[in-house]
């Protein structure tokens, strides 16, 4: 097994990724709080639909970037996506309803229609996440992704918006409406502008200092999913930073029950082909299941004991301070 390339020091964006309930929000909590810890200012923010750091951090995260009042440097926010689709609409909304307007009768509804369409909100979401990358405000950006098979076609999204959102669309709009003999500004210009922010998203997770952790669990479907999405990064020429493999049992927690070494022997299985497809490359991590669930500070330090390590990558001692 070699060491994986994540928790490089020089990663700006830590996106942690995996298939639902594997552990990516517990993940990325540990990660951010190491950064912070650290002394770096450490964004950790999420863009599932159905968040849980508030619940992790017991602490309203919702819609703002929120100090965490126990560790400085920590912000973390939970992106809400009814604020996203208003602030999408002002942001957007009059150049949309010109766009459209230049080629279709339609009344200012096409706006709501618009900012609700799939892939809309999560295209301005990575707009949000692409503000923080390209700001100074923060050292570190973790992202606690929703589970894979959405984050796969977000990144499928903005490759399609990017190649197919370019000459013919824009010069059609432009024709309708030099037509109509329309005074104002080109209505292609919005789809110059989404089609730039498709390309910039891509950029973003395709940079050098950016990096995607794969979050797992020694289980098959969980194997089989990660199979897929480690496929899907290549194909996005996405890096993968490291594999993290959650709710290891350990030897202590087996002893003398038949039903937990049972586990332990299936996971052993699991481990081994994780171990052997991608022990060298990107390298694996494992991390043990604890005896609770892993709710409030404490319990995530305990996670980023297991997932960081702390000699080479010099975090201080964490659970010190409580
Ligand atoms: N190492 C661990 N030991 C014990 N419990 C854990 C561990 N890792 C995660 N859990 C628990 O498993 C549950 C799922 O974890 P988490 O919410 O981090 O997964 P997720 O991948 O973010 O899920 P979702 O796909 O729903 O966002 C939580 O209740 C969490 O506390
Ligand atoms: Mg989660």
């Amino acid at each position: 097994m070699t060491t994986p390339r994540w928790p490089d020091p020089s990663l700006r964006l830590v996106a942690f990724t995996g298939k639902g309930g594997v552990g990516k929000t517990t993940c990325s909590a540990a990660a951010a709080v190491a950064y912070a810890t650290k002394g770096e200012r450490t964004l950790l923010l999420t863009t599932d639909r159905s968040p849980s750091l508030s619940d992790i951090f017991e602490l309203n995260v919702s819609g703002e970037p929120t100090p965490h009042p126990e560790v400085d440097g920590l912000d973390i926010l939970e992106m809400d996506y009814e604020m996203v689709v208003d602030r999408w609409k002002d942001a957007y909304g009059e150049e949309v309803y010109h766009l459209f307007s230049s080629f279709l009768d339609v009344d200012r509804e096409v706006i709501d229609y618009v900012a609700e369409a799939p892939g809309i909100p999560e295209e301005y979401v990575m707009g949000i996440l692409l503000d923080f990358y390209e700001d100074d405000q923060y050292d570190r950006i973790v992202w606690d992704t929703a589970p894979a098979g959405s984050t796969l076609s977000l990144l499928e999204l903005q490759k399609r918006f990017y190649s197919h959102l370019g000459q013919a669309p824009s010069i059609y709009a432009d024709v309708r409406s030099a037509m109509k003999r329309e005074a104002g500004e080109r209505p292609s210009k919005l789809l110059e502008q989404w089609r730039q922010l498709a390309k910039d998203t891509l950029d973003m997770v395709q940079a050098p200092d950016a990096t995607f952790v794969v979050v797992t669990i020694p289980e098959g479907l969980a194997v089989e999913e990660t199979h897929r999405i480690i496929d899907e990064l290549s194909k996005h020429d996405v890096d993968i930073g490291a594999i993290v493999v959650n709710n290891v049992l350990q030897e202590e927690a087996t002893a003398g029950s038949s039903f937990h070494e049972d586990r332990s022997a299936m996971q052993q299985t699991y481990l081994e082909e994780i171990d052997e497809r991608w022990g060298d490359d990107p390298g694996v991590i494992l991390v043990p299941q604890l005896p609770s669930e892993v709710k409030g500070l404490e319990a995530i330090r305990q996670i980023t004991h297991e997932l960081m390590d702390l000699d080479e990558h010099d975090v201080p001692e964490l659970n010190s301070e409580n």
